[in-house]
C-alpha cells in the first residue's frame, strides 16, 4: 500500500502538505490555546504603543526609536530572542550573570515583532542597560572605534539628529527590561 506514495507524485505532495499543515497546527496554533501564559503579558511588560497614544512622552520616544530601528534595517543584522541554548544566555548575559531565555509573554505587545532573521551582529533582546548612553553615541557614530573590525555600519545621520539619537537610544535601552535580571549591573535605568 505504501509503495503507492513512491509512484504517485500527486499523492505524495498531498500527503506532504497534509503533514505540514498538521505540524503547523501543533507547533503554532495549539500551544497558545493550551498555555495561556503565551498570550498573557509579563508583569513588568509595558505596552509602549498604547502608552504613547495616551500621551506618555517617554513611551512616544521609545516608539519613535523603534520606527528608526525598522527604517534603518537594524533587524537585518540583529535578532531579538535569547534562545534556549547556553551560549545565548551567556552572550545576552552580563559578566557572570546569565540572562533569562526569551519567552512569548515578553513579545505580546510587539507588533510586528523584531525577532529578526540573521545574526550578523549580536542578539539585542537583553541589551537594555548593558551600555551607557555615551557608549551608544560613540558606537553609532563609528562602531569600529569601540569594536575594531566591526562590520556594523556607522549611522552619522542619526547621531547628528539629537531627537532621533535620543529616541533610538531610549528604544535600545528599553529592550529586555520586562524580566529584571540585572538590577545591580545596570548602566542606565
Ligand atoms: C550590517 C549589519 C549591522 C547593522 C545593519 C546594524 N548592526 Fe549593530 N552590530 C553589528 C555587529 C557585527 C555588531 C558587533 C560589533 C560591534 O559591537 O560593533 C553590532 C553591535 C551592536 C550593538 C552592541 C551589542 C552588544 O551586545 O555588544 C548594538 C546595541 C547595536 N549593534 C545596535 C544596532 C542598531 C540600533 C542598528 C540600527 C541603527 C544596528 N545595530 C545596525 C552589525 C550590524
Amino acid at each position: 500500500m505504501w509503495s503507492k506514495f513512491d509512484r504517485n507524485g500527486g499523492l505524495f505532495i498531498a500527503a506532504a502538505l497534509g503533514f505540514f499543515f498538521i505540524g503547523g497546527l501543533i507547533t503554532t496554533v495549539e500551544p497558545p490555546l493550551l498555555d495561556k501564559s503565551w498570550a498573557t503579558p509579563l508583569a513588568g511588560l509595558k505596552d509602549y504603543a498604547t502608552l504613547a497614544k495616551s500621551g506618555d512622552t517617554g513611551a512616544q520616544q521609545i516608539m519613535q526609536g523603534r520606527s528608526i530601528y525598522v527604517r534603518e534595517g537594524c533587524w537585518y543584522c540583529h535578532t531579538q530572542q535569547t534562545r534556549t541554548i547556553e551560549a545565548d544566555t551567556i552572550r545576552s548575559g552580563w559578566r557572570d550573570v546569565r540572562s533569562p531565555v526569551s519567552t512569548p509573554d515578553e513579545f505580546v505587545y510587539d507588533k510586528p515583532h523584531m525577532f529578526g532573521t540573521r545574526r550578523v551582529g549580536p542578539d539585542l533582546s537583553r541589551v537594555g542597560g548593558k551600555y551607557d548612553r555615551q557608549w551608544h553615541v560613540t558606537h553609532f557614530r563609528d562602531p569600529r572605534s569601540l569594536v575594531p573590525g566591526s562590520v556594523m555600519p556607522p549611522f552619522p545621520w542619526i547621531v547628528n539628529d539629537p531627537q532621533e539619537l535620543d529616541a533610538l537610544i531610549a528604544y535600545v535601552q528599553s529592550l529586555g527590561r520586562a524580566k529584571e535580571w540585572r538590577p545591580a549591573h545596570d548602566y542606565e535605568q
